[in-house]
C-alpha cells in the first residue's frame, strides 16, 4: 500500500511517499528555518504564506522522486492537529483537494503520533509494550502504547516543552533558531560540569522546563556580575564564546537528564518492552548515548534516523498506514477539521 504523506503543520513543507508503512520511496522536506531564523522564531503569518508556495511543487516532487503517477497512490494522509492553524491549513486543503480530484482515501493524521511512527521507518518494528517519548518544539510527553493506535499519556509538561526551552535558552546565549542543533554543537566545545543547573520537582511523570529556561538566565546574569533585571537579549553581547559552550553543554547536560530519570521512573511503573524517542529533540546526540547506556540492558532502544526525528511527511504516511491497520476509517474529505490544539487518542 502506497500512501502519499503530508506536513504543514509548523514550518517545514513536506511530502513523501511511503509504502507499507516502512519502506520510503520518496521524502522532500522544505525547511523555513532561514525565513523564520532572522525573528529568532517562527512566525505563524509568514509560515502560512511559504507553505502556499511551497505545497505543490513539494508535492510534485515527491511523486517525481518515487516514480509514482497520483493515479497509483493508494491513499493520501496529512497532519490535522495540532499545530499553527494557518499552516495546518495549506497542507490539508492540498490534501483534501487531491483526495477529491483523484478520488483517493484520505486520512488525517495527528502530528505526535506520526512523531512515534517515525520510529518504524528505520527498518525496525518496535515490540509492544512501549514507552515513546514525545520530544518536541512544541511537546513533551510520555506516551505508553499497549499496541498500534493506542496511545495512553503517562507524562507531560506543565509548562513548557523541552524542544521550546532548547530554543529560549539559545536565545539567551545568542545562538540561532532552532535552539536544538545550535546549543548541541556549541556543546561539543563546552564543559557540562561548569555551571550547576537545579533539576525542576515535579511529581509523577510530569515535566516543567520553564524554571530551567530561567535558571539558566540567572546563572548567565551572575557568572556575567549583572543585576537579575538586565534583560535577556543584553546578556549575549557580554558573553564569550566559552561561556556560550559551558552554558550550552551544561544546559544540554540538565536537560537530557530530568528526561532520562523520567524515563526510568515510567520503565520502572510500565511493564514495556521497548522504549522509543520522537520528536525534533530526538536528534540530540547525547540525549541518544544517554538513553542507550541508561536502557539497552533492560529495553530494546529505538531512535528514528536523525533526518526523521523533524517534521517530515514520511512519518505522517507511516502513522496512517498502522491506523489503517488498526481499522481506522478514510475521512470524509469535505468534513476535514483541523485543530490547533489537541491530546493523541
Ligand atoms: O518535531 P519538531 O521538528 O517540531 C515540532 O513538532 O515541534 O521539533 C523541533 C524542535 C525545536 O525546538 C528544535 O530546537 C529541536 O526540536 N531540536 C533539537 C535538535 N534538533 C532539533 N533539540 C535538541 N537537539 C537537537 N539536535
Ligand atoms: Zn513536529
Amino acid at each position: 500500500m502506497k500512501i502519499l504523506g503530508i506536513e504543514s503543520s509548523c514550518d517545514e513543507t513536506a511530502a513523501s511517499v511511503v509504502e507499507n508503512g516502512t519502506t520510503i520511496l520518496s521524502n522532500v522536506v522544505v525547511s523555513q528555518i532561514d525565513i523564520h531564523a532572522e525573528y529568532g522564531g517562527v512566525i505563524p503569518e509568514i509560515a502560512a504564506r511559504s507553505h502556499i508556495e511551497a505545497i505543490n511543487p513539494v508535492i510534485n516532487k515527491a511523486l517525481k522522486n518515487a516514480n509514482i503517477s497520483i493515479d497509483n497512490i493508494d491513499a493520501i494522509a496529512v497532519t490535522h492537529t495540532p499545530g499553527l492553524v494557518g499552516s495546518l491549513l495549506i497542507g490539508t486543503l492540498a490534501a483534501r483537494t487531491l483526495a477529491i480530484l483523484h478520488q483517493k482515501p484520505l486520512y488525517p493524521t495527528h502530528h505526535l503520533k506520526s512523531h512515534i511512527y517515525a520510529n518504524w521507518l528505520s527498518g525496525n518494528s518496535p515490540e509492544f509494550p512501549l514507552l515513546a517519548a514525545v520530544i518536541s518544539g512544541g511537546h513533551t510527553q510520555i506516551i505508553y502504547m499497549k499496541e498500534h493506535n493506542h496511545f495512553e499519556i503517562i507524562g507531560t509538561t506543565r509548562d513548557d516543552a523541552i524542544g521550546e526551552c532548547f530554543d529560549k535558552v539559545a536565545k539567551i546565549l545568542g545562538l540561532p533558531y532552532p535552539g536544538g542543533p545550535a546549543i548541541a554543537k556549541a556543546a561539543e566545545n563546552g564543559d557540562k560540569t561548569k555551571y550547576h543547573l537545579p533539576t525542576p520537582q515535579v511529581d509523577n511523570l510530569d515535566f516543567s522546563f520553564s524554571g530551567l529556561k530561567t535558571a539558566v538566565l540567572r546563572a548567565v546574569q551572575k557568572e556575567l556580575n549583572l543585576p537579575i533585571t538586565t534583560p535577556s537579549h543584553e546578556l549575549k553581547d557580554h558573553l564569550t564564546s566559552q561561556q556560550v559552550a559551558d552554558f550550552a553543554a551544561s544546559f544540554q547536560n540538565t536537560a537530557t537528564d530530568i528526561l532520562i530519570k523520567k524515563l526510568k521512573t515510567a520503565a520502572d511503573a510500565y511493564p514495556a518492552k521497548s522504549i522509543l524517542p520522537a520528536g525534533g529533540v530526538s536528534a540530540n546526540t547525547v540525549l541518544r548515548e544517554k538513553l542507550t547506556n541508561q536502557f539497552a540492558k533492560t529495553h530494546q532502544v529505538f531512535f528514528p534516523n536523525p533526518k526523521l526525528s523533524t517534521d517530515n511527511g514520511a512519518m505522517v504516511a507511516s502513522a496512517a498506514y498502522f491506523s489503517i491497520q488498526s481499522g481506522v476509517p478514510a475521512t470524509d474529505p469535505y468534513s476535514l477539521d483541523i485543530s490547533p490544539r489537541s491530546t493523541i487518542v
